[in-house]
């Protein structure tokens, strides 16, 4: 697959709101509320993490990815990522693609580990896919996730040590 990973830029963020917004709102996912409104989807996404990334193929956005601090000070060396994929370029390698390429900037920005601090128990896909690329789960929160047709579900917390990739 032909693949570019690259840092976002603010033209990118009508495609990235349009990926953001189908996540959001199906409210499966993510814990971001499913009415996010664009404006308050670009600080989440753009404003508020240390990085964004997008992966286009063939000059379409099909993902993208942020990467901040998941804790300040003496908690900073570990970092906190979230991915998505566009419904239609979905089971095709990009997010593993991304998760790959986010590992190697969090070493670079200077990060020690990566922490998914929130993985809905029933995002099956997901889970698979960041125990196939080094993740642990290390915590399950009884019913932390509102899933918008299950209820409340478990949410797991995964994490990597990143030293040494
Ligand atoms: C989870 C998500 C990021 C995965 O992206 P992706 O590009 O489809 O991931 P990959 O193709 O690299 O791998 C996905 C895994 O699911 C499988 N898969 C197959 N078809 C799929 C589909 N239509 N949708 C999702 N996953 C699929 C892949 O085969 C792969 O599993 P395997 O390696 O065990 O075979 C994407 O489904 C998504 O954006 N979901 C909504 C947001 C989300 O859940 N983000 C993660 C929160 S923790």
């Amino acid at each position: 697959m032909n693949l570019q990973i690259r840092k976002a830029g603010a033209s990118d963020f009508t495609a990235i709101w349009s990926i953001f917004h189908s996540v959001a709102a199906g409210g499966e996912t993510y814990a971001y509320d499913p009415e996010t409104t664009r404006q308050q989807a670009r600080v989440i996404w753009m404003e508020v993490p240390a990085a964004t990334f997008v992966a286009e193929q063939a000059g379409t956005v099909v993902g993208t990815y942020y990467i901040k601090a998941n804790q300040p000070g003496l908690g900073s060396h570990v970092c906190n990522c979230g991915y998505m994929v566009a419904e239609a370029a979905r089971g095709k390698g990009v997010a593993t693609r991304m998760c790959e390429h986010s590992q190697r900037e969090a070493v670079s920005m200077g990060f020690k580990a990566m922490q998914f601090n929130l993985v809905v128990a029933t995002n099956e896909g997901a889970i698979r896919l960041w125990r196939r690329l080094g993740f642990a789960i290390v915590g399950t929160l009884p019913r932390a996730f509102r899933h918008r047709r299950y209820g409340f579900v478990d949410a797991l917390v995964m994490y990597k040590w990143l030293e040494g990739e």
